[in-house]
């Protein structure tokens, strides 16, 4: 047994995707449709992966690939003009030196569903003698696929493509090529140097090897199932696929030992550990990771955010690039922002804002504040309506809170600003200087009562409107 190569076509237009983004490039479920087929030929054990494109899509699938699945033994082909799969193919096999009994696998890039486990029986094919194995499926409608056509045995004669049909009986015929298949280099190299344009699209059809294999050794096929080779040629199809993905996934973490309520939307490569609830209406985007036993409840939306163990995230709360230590209480509508470091036992409630904000161990600000470009001291407490004022319209300051200080409600903080350790700020003031540790800070004017004052305003204001009335 050679070594496994696989092969992931993807220098066509894409043009039904109607979009300035190459078609492979396209998000489901998180991840660019082109990354699923390199998984699953990865999964199916291939040392290297070649992937082709155009002149123009080559260098941002490259760095797509290269930035997001850093590592993976890649190979990049061009095929400057879309001359058909078997010159597409032939590309592909020319970009990496291999021993004729390298067995290749080829794949297309826009297939996002197919896994190493619809792969791996091609390979065991190969594995047991035959020349080449390939996926058919049988769709509900057969119509713009390669029928695969047999003899009277039932042994694979061709492919034959839907416009070069040449009757009723083979247009009868239900079942279809998937474009998935597996052989080896030195009989790839040599049919796929022989194809001839000579069809009705005047392409090389990398389905014209399969008769030309027979020479070689039997030719079989392996039947999958539709679904995972539902190919995305429009938006309405990559948005069928990444419905399936989701599904997927949903059940794929709930087999690992999270509850899931509802159809929650996780990408393809979020974490969650054993215990973790993920409720109706929640959206986990990127990175995410979700530590064993936190509780994430309906409508939040977490984009790379990681988060400890047995954390509270009560509804509608956004956490993006951000870290959440474990034992944590977020929201309901809290909102953290890129670069927010909220630590274990810290406690953030209803509209309050982090960004660039360190919330250290039991820290707490419940209600209506915004905290940034700050250092928050454990057991701290930030009352309602208190404001980090970092911003000057240029540059940003910073705000550091030491230990066990209070912040009263309706404070402003203007940075660069320090508050010591167990130092009080009384409500309602405005902090423009340093506060020592343990000192009150109070910046507001003394409040004076006038006795019996409110009937005489009353009646003043009265009159007013009165006046204003007639007029
Ligand atoms: C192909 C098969 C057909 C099969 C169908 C399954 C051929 C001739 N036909 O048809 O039997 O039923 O897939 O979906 O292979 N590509 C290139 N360069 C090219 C042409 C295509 O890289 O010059 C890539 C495309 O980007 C795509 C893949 O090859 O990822 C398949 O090409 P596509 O044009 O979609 O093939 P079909 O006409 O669907
Ligand atoms: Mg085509």
């Amino acid at each position: 047994m050679g070594e496994l190569v696989s092969i992931i076509l993807a220098a066509g237009h894409g043009t039904r995707m109607k979009s300035a983004v190459p078609k492979v490039l396209h998000r489901a479920a998180g991840r660019p449709l082109v990354h699923y087929p390199v998984a699953a030929a990865l999964a199916a054990g291939s040392s290297r992966i070649v992937v082709v494109a155009n002149e123009q899509t080559l260098a941002p699938i490259r760095a797509s690939l290269e930035a997001e699945l850093p590592g993976v033994p890649l190979a990049f082909a061009i095929q400057p003009v879309p001359r058909g799969t078997g010159d597409a193919a032939r590309v592909g096999l020319e970009a990496v030196d291999l021993a004729p009994s390298a067995r290749v696998l080829i794949l297309a890039g826009d297939t996002p569903l197919l896994v190493g486990d619809d792969l791996a029986p091609l390979v065991g094919r190969l594995d047991e003698g035959d020349a080449l194995a390939f996926l058919s499926f049988f769709p509900s409608s057969a119509k713009g696929y390669g029928r695969v056509l047999r003899d009277e045995t039932g042994r694979v004669l061709e492919i034959r493509e839907d416009r070069d049909l040449r009757n009723d009986a083979e247009r009868a015929v239900g079942e279809v090529n998937a474009g998935v298949y597996a052989s080896t280099a030195g009989l790839l190299r040599d049919c796929l140097s022989r194809l001839r344009p000579e069809n009705a699209q005047g392409e090389f059809y990398l389905t014209d090897v399969v008769a030309m294999a027979r020479s070689t050794g039997p030719v079989s096929t392996v039947v999958a199932d539709e679904t995972a080779l539902l190919g995305v040629n429009h938006r309405g199809e990559l948005a069928r696929a990444e419905g399936i993905l989701f599904a997927r996934n949903r059940e794929r973490y709930a087999r690992e030992g999270a509850t899931i309520v509802g159809a929650p939307l996780i990408d393809t490569g979020v974490e969650l550990g054993i215990d973790v609830t993920i409720e109706d209406g929640v959206r986990l985007r990127g990175r995410t990771k979700i530590g064993a036993g936190s509780f994430v409840d309906v409508g939040c939306v977490l984009v790379d955010a990681i988060v400890g163990e047995k954390s509270h995230i009560k509804p509608y709360t956004v956490v993006t690039e951000s870290e959440v230590g474990s034992d944590v209480h977020l929201g309901p509508f809290s909102h953290l922002r890129p670069g927010s470091r909220i630590e274990d036992e810290a406690h953030l409630g209803n509209f309050v804002e982090t960004k660039n904000t360190r919330v250290r161990r039991g820290a707490k600000a419940n209600h209506l504040a915004y905290l940034g470009d700050a250092d928050v001291g454990e057991k701290s407490n930030i009352g309602a309506g208190t404001i980090f004022c970092n911003y000057d319209g240029f540059g940003k300051s910073k705000t550091v809170i030491g230990k066990g200080a209070f912040i009263g409600s309706d404070s402003q903080l203007v940075a660069p600003v320090t508050i010591g350790d167990g130092a009080y700020v009384a409500t309602g003031t405005t902090v423009t200087m340093d506060v020592p540790a343990d000192a009150l800070a109070i910046g507001r004017t003394r409040q004076t009562n006038k006795e019996g004052y409110a009937s005489v305003l009353r009646q003043r204001l009265r009159a007013q409107a009165a006046a204003k009335k007639a007029k």
